[in-house]
């Protein structure tokens, strides 16, 4: 009768026995289906084949000299995956088609056999391997899938996470800005109006003072008086420049310059709280667009904190450096720095711990640098110090 080629026809499949009639036998029978056969007498000589050849199926006696067929089985099954086993056990040996199944056989056959059986068993596991083959190549594929999806869903989610931090620092600014803007209309309006009586109590006072026989413990008071007023007049004067915003002065403004005349201006409180000043400033320095007074408020508010902060000693560090587009201005000092949850409010009009504060130096700072388009944060570790951190934008013909 004429064989009928497999439907796997062309696939390799070695056969491995030392039984000399059974390996002609299937080898003829296999054949003649269209598979491509290749012969091994042991275990060893079998795993050469396999390796070389890397066939779809073994046939693969359970006993053989050299090397057995159930280690050449397990070899095989740990180091080529993709090729399958069906192994010829001894009739009547279950527990040897237990041990040979376990160790990963695809199925086994009792000796003797018959060729249609054989040939029905390789066309199943010949079958089973090309679905199992297909999945397998399936699931790598859905691995790598997932794999790239995670790499994307990492990415997403940092990018979601930066923007979200954009997001909250806008927003902060903001509110900052808002707080700033309605602090500008009522500061402005109450200054005004708070000064006019201010200016008749202190003109009152002079009066007095100059008066006859006004006695040492009354012009103590008097005096207690005016110095007062001076103080209220002072806040004032400070919330006014806190809402000014359009009387100012645009020039070319060289930083280093105005840093060290404001330097200057500290130098006897630098030298009575024996603060130790490193200045590190780039000249020449690239020019800003800005007004020099309020530049020159910047300066004073932030160094008249730093030295407040360390009344007996420590070190005022101020640099200035230049990129190709900003100003990058740092004043640090050695002082007890700033708490955690004050962090947040130290540019809040109003936001004070000091005594006699007005909590206006850093609102003042904030409206002076968002006005010209510059940024400022605060960085500081409670007990060693606190960093001012500025970034002003340069003129355009300065950008090179
Ligand atoms: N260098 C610094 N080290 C530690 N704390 C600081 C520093 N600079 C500012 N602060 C904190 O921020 C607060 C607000 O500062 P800001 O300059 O706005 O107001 P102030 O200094 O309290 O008052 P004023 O400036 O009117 O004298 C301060 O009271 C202080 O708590
Ligand atoms: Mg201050």
């Amino acid at each position: 009768m004429q064989q009928r080629l497999s439907r796997f026809s062309g696939e390799k499949i070695l056969i491995a026995d030392d039984e000399e009639v059974i390996v002609e036998l299937a080898t003829l029978l296999l054949k003649k289906r269209g598979f491509n056969v290749f012969n091994a007498r042991n275990g060893q000589e079998c795993l050469q084949m396999v390796s070389v050849h890397q066939p779809a199926l073994v046939l693969l006696d359970y006993m053989m000299p050299v090397m057995n067929g159930l280690d050449a089985l397990k070899q095989i099954r740990q180091h080529y995956p993709d090729t399958y086993v069906i192994m010829f056990t001894g009739k009547g040996s279950e527990e040897v088609a237990v041990e040979v199944m376990k160790a990963g056989a695809i199925d086994y056959l009792q000796k003797p056999f018959l060729s249609h059986s054989l040939q029905e068993r390789i066309d199943n596991v010949l079958a089973r391997r090309q679905i199992e083959m297909e999945n397998r190549k399936l699931i790598q594929e859905r691995e790598l899938l997932q794999h790239e999806i995670n790499e994307w869903n990492t990415e997403l989610e940092k990018r979601v996470r930066q923007k979200s931090f954009e997001l909250e620092q806008a927003h902060k600014e903001i509110i900052q800005s808002a707080k700033l803007a309605s602090l500008g209309h009522i500061s402005a309006g109450m200054a005004h109006e708070i000064r006019n009586p201010l200016n008749s109590i202190s003109l009152f006072a002079q009066i007095l003072l100059s008066a006859d026989g006004i006695g040492t413990e009354n012009r103590d008071y008097v005096e207690r008086i005016t110095q007062e007023v001076e103080r209220i007049d002072s806040i004032l004067v400070q919330m006014l420049a806190s809402s000014r915003s359009d009387d100012k002065a645009n020039h070319r403004i060289n930083l280093t310059e105005i840093i060290h005349k404001v330097v200057t201006l500290s130098q006897p409180l630098i030298k009575a709280q024996q603060v130790e000043l490193v200045l590190d400033l780039e000249s020449p320095v690239p020019s800003i667009q800005a007004d020099m007074l309020e530049m020159e408020q910047i300066f004073t508010n932030l160094i008249s904190n730093a030295l407040h902060e360390m009344p007996d000693g420590g070190r005022l560090e101020i640099s200035l450096r230049s990129d190709a587009e900003r100003l990058f201005v740092m004043i640090s000092d050695s002082g007890p720095g700033i708490p955690q949850e004050n962090i947040q409010r130290v540019f809040d009009p109003f936001f004070t711990t000091k005594e006699k504060g007005t909590g206006f130096g850093l609102s003042v700072v904030l409206r002076i640098i968002n006005s010209c388009g510059g940024k400022i944060k605060v960085e500081s570790t409670p007990g060693q110090g606190a960093s001012f951190l500025l970034e002003l934008p340069l003129l355009p013909e300065s950008i090179h």
